[in-house]
């Protein structure tokens, strides 16, 4: 597996692969890799000749109060997981290398708005920015995102069909701990009382799956799993939404494909999860 820092250097392997018809797979994450970015590499591996991780905690996503600095980094061991997957390329270069002050932004407003965006302005703006930037870089056939960041998956589809990038944007399902716990490199920031306290999430969520399946309304639906989490000291709901699939519009029935999601506090640590349904 190769590691490059520059733009330069991703460029020169990806017009190589392109010269001999390879097709690309591309990972953007922010590493500290788990078993869910694992699973996004895996699934890379299986449908793409060329497979590139970005490894990039990208500054212009996260907000002034947020956790940018204490953002948890673990180079050489996102290395040796991707090279056991059989990533070809690491891609891992440092703010300076991705943006020069002033810079061009992408931003797309219509699905920003609600959820997390409401809640960390500007975030999907920074997200938009690096991954518009990843994929020129890359030249990626395919792209692959997790479903935990639902909002953030939406946005890209939107924006890539928006924007016309030549990318197939394929987003793949949560991976949890055995517990239950969707798998977040911020669950590091949980201490032992807290990381039990979390499981309040994937409670209200596997709750909340089974209520849509009988037929719950949405607005027993929602004080069901508001209930669940409430229930927990240490949890404070920061929100949890019901709304349409595509859209991200709230919905006041449950009768097209629906994304059921919620960001929760455990303490100082923020975790999101969430379940679609499609009838
Ligand atoms: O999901 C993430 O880890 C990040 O938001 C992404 C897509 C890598 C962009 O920095």
């Amino acid at each position: 597996m190769k590691t490059a820092k520059t733009v330069e250097e991703v460029r020169n392997l990806v017009k190589h692969c392109k010269a001999e018809g390879k097709s690309i797979g591309l990972v953007p994450t922010m590493g500290f890799l788990h078993k869910g970015h694992g699973s996004l590499i895996k699934k890379a591996r299986e449908e793409n000749d060329f497979v590139i991780v970005s490894d990039f905690v990208n500054p212009i996503q996260f907000g002034p109060n947020e956790d940018l600095e204490s953002y948890p980094r673990d180079f050489d061991a996102d290395c040796k997981l991707c090279e056991s997957l059989g990533a070809d390329l690491i891609f891992h270069p440092e703010p300076s290398e991705m943006y020069q002050n002033p810079h061009t932004t992408v931003d797309i407003s219509l699905l920003s708005d609600g959820l997390c965006g409401s809640k960390r302005p500007g975030h999907f703006k920074g997200v938009c920015t690096v991954v518009s930037k990843l994929f020129n870089i890359s030249k990626a056939d395919r792209a692959y995102f997790g479903q935990k960041d639902a909002q953030q998956l939406a946005i890209i589809k939107k924006m890539v069909k928006d924007l016309n990038f030549d990318v197939e944007v394929i987003g793949c399902p949560i991976v949890r701990e055995e517990d239950g716990l969707a798998m977040s490199s911020r669950n590091t920031y949980l201490n032992e009382a807290e990381r039990k306290a979390a499981l309040c999430l994937s409670k209200a969520i596997f709750a909340g799956k089974d209520a849509i399946h009988k037929g719950m309304k949405v607005c027993e639906l929602q004080s069901l799993m508001s209930r669940i989490i409430t229930c927990e000291p240490m949890a404070k709901i920061d929100y949890l939404s019901v709304v349409d699939l595509e859209n991200l519009q709230p919905l006041e029935e449950i009768h097209e494909p629906v994304l059921v999601a919620m960001a929760v506090y455990i303490g100082k640590t923020r975790l999101i999860d969430n379940f679609f349904y499609e009838f």
